[in-house]
């Protein structure tokens, strides 16, 4: 099986060679998708208002064309923009969650040229002739207009939907979801959004998996976003060809965005998940690490895992990728497979992810066939008949996802790996892509999907393609493991598939420039609402050296879903693995001193996820989200903050030792190992050598922390460490539920606000408030208080009882209501009773900081 595996490979890579004559490890991404449909500016309709409708939430524009237009007022700051053709609605999108909305207050006036609606956020001016809308902010600043030097700032120009907006040069550009490219800020880009298989693709790559039609722009401190709910292949031109303008267009479809007014980049993103919905809570175990290879066989699974259990290295899922299935065919094990998944499930503390692709080998007495060619489940050629085309199983056939039935169908079938103890499913190769290079590698632009009555071309079905196999795969643990929290993660998305799935990077490069482009890829993927991203740690094509593998296991521990990946052999001479042993002691050692980093802060990454289920907030995020006021933070994409508190400043270049760091405006950051204290909007140097990254933490802040396991679960949380920066106040809201079951939804967590004040120099208090206390599984005994940079006290006590001085850090977390002062390192612990009621109060004999 595995020959023909191989040579479909070998075809498709020798295709690409050919064509680009270019490195192998970067030639398959290059010359794909098909060909684009440029925008004909010489060919733009010209739509003039001839009359204004008041409706319900906003107004129909009649242009006395064939088009009508709509201006939506959803919330005070969000507005819903569409021209579709005459009597036609304006369509949802599956990526849309929300659909109905209570409408704001608003007002309506016609001025004569223009017809203004307002909220209390926000006025949309519509221009008459010719049509244009602009936003105003509530105090009449403008946020975003039309452009309309071409003639027609918006509408159709042969059947394709089209949009410019004036920008001026300073204005900033994030989102569009995955992107490649060494840049944050998207200004002067050429986007195109076409699920992409694009195996090892580079800085250049255009095409990549996910199509997010989403983006913000950033112009005088203040935020907005446009959400181009279009599934069509789509196109921006962020200020590509003029400082003036930019424009975005679909291949088809409708013109229909909604334009959010921030002014925080938070409110967007907040209001862009309200449309597309908020990602769920993971199971806590898939916040551990993970480990992958395509190739591994079953045995090596099983001593993979055990490795790292010997080694002390903790590790919580290993993966399974397409070699379990007979001969490719999904929903079906090879024996030594299922019993290396027997065998890891019994050793303590595994959970396993089972690939599951969407190609479907046809082969006549293979029960998947045979039962979605009875039921009339696959995608079909433009003749009417199912389309067939190679993947790894050879010949094959594509469930039409876009039918509910199917959806259903295909869910049925995962009892499959769970019963086999699959814990989590992978979907790959959802562009959907197809070893073909006469259909750049995917299906023919005229195949369909849907009935004949309702048919969907692939054109506008093929970006949500991905988007609904998560779906389905989200609903087979809805049937299999009711009340258990899923876990799904995908090559592919649209727009709203974060309420499904988390999201890995494809198919990057071990190579420098693949890990620099982890940090802005995975930045625009947390502003375009995916919380949790991340990419194969390592690099996928290829395979890195110890330096380049220590550096990118310093920042995938920080990736809030972080697994080691890599590719098959492939035939090829490289024998080195990828697992963090066979680089040498010092790059293991580089490895467990990271990944037991990642395995303390797990309170505090959870936390972080809590949050982003609740407000689509990014968990791995760029500066500028948090210093919007901090115009040096624009263009920063070689440092990123991992969730509220803390930044990280990785070393991205081979043989470096020192590396720069922008250290925001408005912030005391204190060097998480050093404890050292740096004003901030200042660049300074930090030396770096293989084994240290630098992290900066910002004062006043309290990261919860814990003991490290070897794997999660393994030991309860009974001690939580409260890691401290305190100049003047320092306060935690901290979330707790059982980090497995869907009984959080019911009510069932509790919420803990800690305050750390320092009333005076002398005297430092800590406070806890129980918000909430509906779980009752909580195990915390005890909290420890871990003050940063001070100094030594001479009491600590809780209303008349007083804490023991006990001799280490140790001792402190044995016994409740003690503390231990490190000399060495100015730090001191108390322990503090998780039931305290009583202020707890640490007295500093008129010395301290
Ligand atoms: C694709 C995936 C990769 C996987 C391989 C084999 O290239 O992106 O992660 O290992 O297929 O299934």
């Amino acid at each position: 099986m595995k020959k023909i595996k191989k040579s479909i490979f070998a075809v498709a890579i020798a295709t690409a060679l050919v064509s680009t004559s270019i490195a192998p490890y970067s030639a398959l991404a290059v010359d794909k998708p098909h060909p684009e449909i440029p925008l004909d500016k010489d060919n733009l309709e010209q739509l003039v208002v001839q009359s204004v409708e008041r409706t319900d939430n906003g107004v129909k524009l009649d242009f006395g064309s064939e088009y009508d237009g709509y201006v939506n007022l959803l919330e005070d700051d969000i507005a819903q923009i569409s021209i579709v053709e005459d009597g036609e609605k304006v369509k949802h999108s599956p990526g849309i969650e929300k659909t109905e909305w209570d409408t704001p207050e608003f007002s309506a006036q016609d001025e004569g040229d223009t017809y203004q609606l307002e909220t209390a956020e926000i006025t949309v001016v519509i221009n008459k002739a010719p049509y244009g809308v602009k936003f105003l902010d509530k105090d009449g600043n403008l946020i975003n207009e039309d452009y309309s030097e071409f003639g027609s700032s918006a509408g159709y120009e042969d059947g394709k939907p089209y949009v410019f907006r004036e920008t001026t040069p300073d204005e900033a550009f994030y989102g569009f979801g995955e992107q490649a490219g060494l840049e944050l800020n998207k200004r002067g880009d050429s986007i195109g959004l076409w699920n992409t298989d694009s195996y090892g693709y580079n800085k250049d790559t255009k095409y990549i998996y996910v199509s997010i039609p989403f983006f913000m722009g950033l112009k005088d401190k203040k935020a907005y976003g446009i959400f181009f709910d279009n599934t069509h292949r789509s196109y921006y031109e962020m200020a590509s060809e003029s400082d003036d303008y930019y424009y975005f267009y679909a291949d088809g479809g409708q013109l229909n965005y909604y334009f959010i007014y921030g002014p925080e980049i938070s409110d967007v993103v907040s209001q862009y998940t309200e449309i597309t919905g908020k990602f769920n809570l993971p199971p806590e175990w898939t916040l551990g690490l993970h480990q992958s290879k395509w190739e591994y066989t079953a045995d090596e699974i099983v001593e993979v895992a055990q490795t790292y259990r010997d080694k002390n290295i903790p590790l919580d899922v290993m993966h399974f990728d397409i070699d379990y299935m007979q001969d490719y065919k999904l929903f079906t094990w090879e024996e030594d497979y299922k019993q290396a998944l027997a065998e890891l499930k019994s050793m303590e503390g595994f959970h396993a992810i089972a690939i599951n692709d969407p190609a479907v080998k046809k082969e006549e007495g293979y029960f998947l066939y045979d039962e979605g060619t009875a039921n009339d489940y696959w995608a079909k050629s433009a003749d009417g008949t199912p389309f067939v085309g190679p993947v790894w199983p050879g010949d094959s056939m594509f469930p039409d996802f876009s039918k509910e039935e199917v959806r259903d169908w295909w869910a049925s079938k995962h009892n499959i790996l769970f019963d086999a103890g699959i814990d989590g499913i992978w979907n790959d190769m959802n562009e959907p892509a197809v070893f073909e290079a006469e259909y750049y590698w995917t299906m023919p632009l005229d195949a369909y999907f849907g009935y004949e009555d309702n048919k969907i071309l692939h054109t506008e079905y093929h970006n949500l393609y991905g988007h609904h196999e998560a779906e389905a795969t989200y609903n087979a643990f809805e049937l299999y493991k009711p009340g258990e929290r899923p876990f799904v993660l995908t090559r592919d998305m649209y727009a709203g598939s974060q309420r499904y799935s988390a999201l890995w990077t494809g198919d990057q490069n071990s190579s420098w420039e693949g890990l620099e482009m982890t940090l802005p890829v995975n930045m625009n993927v947390g502003l375009s609402g995916v919380p949790m991203v991340g990419g194969d740690i390592g690099g996928f094509a290829g395979r890195p050296d110890g330096e380049l593998f220590a550096r990118w296991i310093q920042i995938g521990v920080f990736e809030p879903f972080a697994r080691i990946h890599y590719d098959s052999d492939g035939g090829d001479p490289r024998v080195i693995g990828q697992e963090p042993w066979v680089f040498g002691q010092e790059v293991e050692d580089i490895t467990r001193k990271y990944v037991n980093l990642r395995y303390q802060l797990l309170p505090y990454l959870y936390n972080e996820l809590q949050e982003a289920t609740e407000t689509g907030k990014p968990v791995y995020q760029p500066l500028v989200y948090h210093f919007q006021e901090d115009e040096n933070t624009y263009d920063i994409y070689k440092q990123f903050m991992f969730g509220d508190n803390i930044m990280v400043a990785p070393v991205l270049e081979q043989g470096a030792t020192s590396v720069d760091v922008y250290l925001p405006k408005g912030e005391t950051w204190v060097d998480f190992w050093t404890g050292e204290k740096y004003e901030g909007n200042k660049t300074i140097t930090v030396q770096a050598e293989l084994d240290h990254l630098p992290i900066f933490v910002k004062q006043d802040s309290i990261i919860p922390t814990r003991e490290v396991q070897q794997y999660t679960g393994e030991k309860p949380l009974e001690n939580l460490v409260l890691d401290t920066y305190l100049n003047d106040q320092a306060t935690y809201s901290f979330y707790e539920d059982d980090a497995q079951t869907q009984s959080y939804q019911d009510g069932e967590y509790n919420v803990t606000n800690f305050t750390v004040n320092k009333q005076n120099k002398n005297i430092v208090t800590f406070e806890q408030e129980k918000e909430v206390q509906n779980y009752k599984g909580t195990k915390l005994k005890s909290y420890t208080l871990k003050l940063n940079n001070t100094e030594k006290p001479s009491k600590v006590q809780a209303a008349s009882s007083k804490y023991k001085a006990v001799s280490s850090a140790e001792a402190v977390k044995e016994t409740s209501e003690t503390y231990f002062f490190n000399e060495e390192e100015n730090i001191l612990y108390v322990n503090i009773p998780a039931d305290e009621k009583h202020k707890v109060q640490v007295f500093f004999n008129g010395n301290a900081r």
